[in-house]
């Protein structure tokens, strides 16, 4: 992808403190876009070095914050070409070790934060007529591992509400799309890994990927780059694995 592809260009990244966030807000200044990044701990020593990378403090589970971070991001740059969504919370066990509030946790901040984002957003892209909504959903979606039915759940409505929203608004010549990683080496993935069932048959595991090995942030940046440019111009309601390919619908 050249540089120029994202010259100009106006993204807000959410859970921009994560990893994948964070390296998706990283490649798209690195590409001459302007970035806000934000995440409830974000701050501009984690992007030292990368120009073009604003933070903003957020939390994506109160929505009045999220409409005013909205309102605040067009009214600094005068627009907004895109949107990525990427929160979530750890809550990873066997099922009937995991209670209301591990549910409610996942719901806020991945299902709620990512509703919340997209609402936010979309006014100023349909007045626009153009823009593109990238959510970070996730295989489990469709292959949940055992000790990650929250996320995953929340993954396949994320798929689902992504394809609504293509249909819904790829009239006013805004497009929605979900790129779903597999195991990606991060924090976060480490921790799944690590999640005890007792009777070990948890991990959806590194070696669970065709290729041989875990992705890394950057194969995820690359995909979101992607969906935002116009390269994926005809691309809208879709799903995009970056998962190395592994377990699939029929597993
Ligand atoms: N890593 C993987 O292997 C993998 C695989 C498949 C899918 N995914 C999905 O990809 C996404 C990103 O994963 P990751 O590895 O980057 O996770 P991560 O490092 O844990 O990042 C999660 C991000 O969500 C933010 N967040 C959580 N609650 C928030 C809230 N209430 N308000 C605002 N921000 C909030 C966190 O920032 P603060 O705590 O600073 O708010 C952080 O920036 C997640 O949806 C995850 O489920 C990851």
């Amino acid at each position: 992808m050249s540089t120029a592809e994202h010259a100009g260009k106006v993204y807000w990244v959410s859970g921009a403190s994560g990893a994948l966030g964070g390296a998706v807000a990283r490649h798209l200044a690195e590409h001459g876009a302007q970035v806000v990044a934000s995440a409830r701990s974000v701050n501009s020593e984690q992007f030292a070095g990368t120009p073009n990378v604003h933070v903003l403090p957020l939390d994506v589970t109160d929505a009045h914050a999220v409409d005013e971070a909205a309102r605040t991001i067009v009214s600094r740059h005068g627009r907004l070409d895109g949107v990525v969504a990427s929160t979530n919370v750890a809550a990873f066990g066997d099922f009937l070790d995991l209670a209301d509030d591990d549910w409610s946790r996942v719901i806020e901040a991945k299902l709620l934060g990512t509703v919340r984002l997209v609402r936010a957003a979309l006014p100023t892209l349909i007045e626009q007529r153009s823009g593109s909504i990238v959510v970070i959903s996730g295989r489990g979606g469709i292959a949940p591992p055992p000790q990650h039915f929250p996320g995953a759940s929340i993954n396949a409505a994320l798929d689902l509400l992504v394809q609504g929203l293509g249909r819904r608004y790829g009239q006013f010549g805004v497009r929605t799309n979900a790129v779903a990683p597999g195991p990606i080496r991060s924090p976060r993935y480490d921790e799944l890994e690590k999640a005890d069932l007792g009777d070990k048959k948890g991990a959806d595991s590194y070696a669970q990927v065709a290729l041989g090995h875990p992705g890394e942030p950057r194969d995820v940046a690359d995909a979101v780059a992607y969906l935002l440019s116009d390269a994926a111009r005809f691309v809208n309601g879709s799903r995009l694995a970056v998962d190395g390919g592994g377990p699939g619908y029929a597993s």
